[in-house]
């Protein structure tokens, strides 16, 4: 019902939004032709009309992501991978030790897959940025009972107590440059999956974040 509910918000969000950018596409035409006839008098107002012109299409573009989040359908995959996948698209970019230790080889949850595969972007993301060349990033995958519990852990250097408590609080970062908005994000689209994220120390150094997850 609620799953439905969206979709149809986020179909019409995005159908309306659309809807707005084709005539405003053609008064923008339009008042461009206007101003060929224009002696320069009015050049403020019309630098004032292409602005406004201007900031709607941002707000629509905005909408239309918002609703293409909304309507992402929900499907089976494999979480094994997904991690892969993952781990694939950041080795061919950064010099660390990507290792997979997977105890199961097949274990499918229920869910959308573009969301958990960015929750798990930005786990290893944030390894990433951890850690340096020839460090170890690893992800361990257990299956217990109805429950899939995907580990990544890398030997970086490491996290605080109170990091560990602030960590995924909106924007709590300790980087420079950081928005703090990436492990927010995991923790609710983990959370609306029914599972939990926990953050903790490695041993013998580095950080280690779990995602749990009820398979299907
Ligand atoms: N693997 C890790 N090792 C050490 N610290 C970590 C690790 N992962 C997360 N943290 C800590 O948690 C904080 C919050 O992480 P989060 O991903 O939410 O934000 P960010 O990485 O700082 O910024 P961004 O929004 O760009 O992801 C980080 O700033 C860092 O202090
Ligand atoms: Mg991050």
């Amino acid at each position: 019902m609620t799953e439905n509910f969206d979709k149809n918000k986020g179909e019409a969000m995005a159908f309306f939004a659309h809807e707005i950018k084709n005539p405003l596409a053609v008064i923008k035409a339009n008042v461009q032709l206007i101003e060929l006839d224009d002696d320069g008098r009015n050049k403020k107002s019309f630098q004032a009309i292409y602005y406004e012109i201007e900031n709607i299409n941002l707000l629509i573009n905005e909408a239309m992501k918002k609703a293409e989040n909304t309507i992402i359908e929900k499907t089976s995959f494999s979480i094994i991978d997904v991690v892969r996948k993952v781990f694939d698209k950041y080795s061919r970019i950064y010099e660390r030790e990507f290792v997979i230790d997977n105890e199961c080889k097949y274990a499918v949850i229920s869910g959308k897959e573009n969301l958990i595969e960015s929750v798990f972007e930005n786990i290893v993301k944030n390894a990433v940025e951890a850690t340096e060349a020839n460090d170890e990033i690893k992800a361990e995958i257990h299956k217990r009972y109805n429950k899939i519990a995907v580990t990544i852990s890398d030997t970086g250097k490491g996290i605080s107590d109170g990091d560990i408590e602030r960590a995924g609080e909106l924007f709590y970062s300790t980087k420079k440059g950081g928005s703090g908005v990436g492990l927010f994000m995991c923790k609710r689209i983990i959370d609306q999956n029914g599972g939990r994220i926990k953050i903790g120390k490695n041993k013998p150094k580095g950080t280690k974040v779990t995602v749990e997850l009820n398979i299907k």
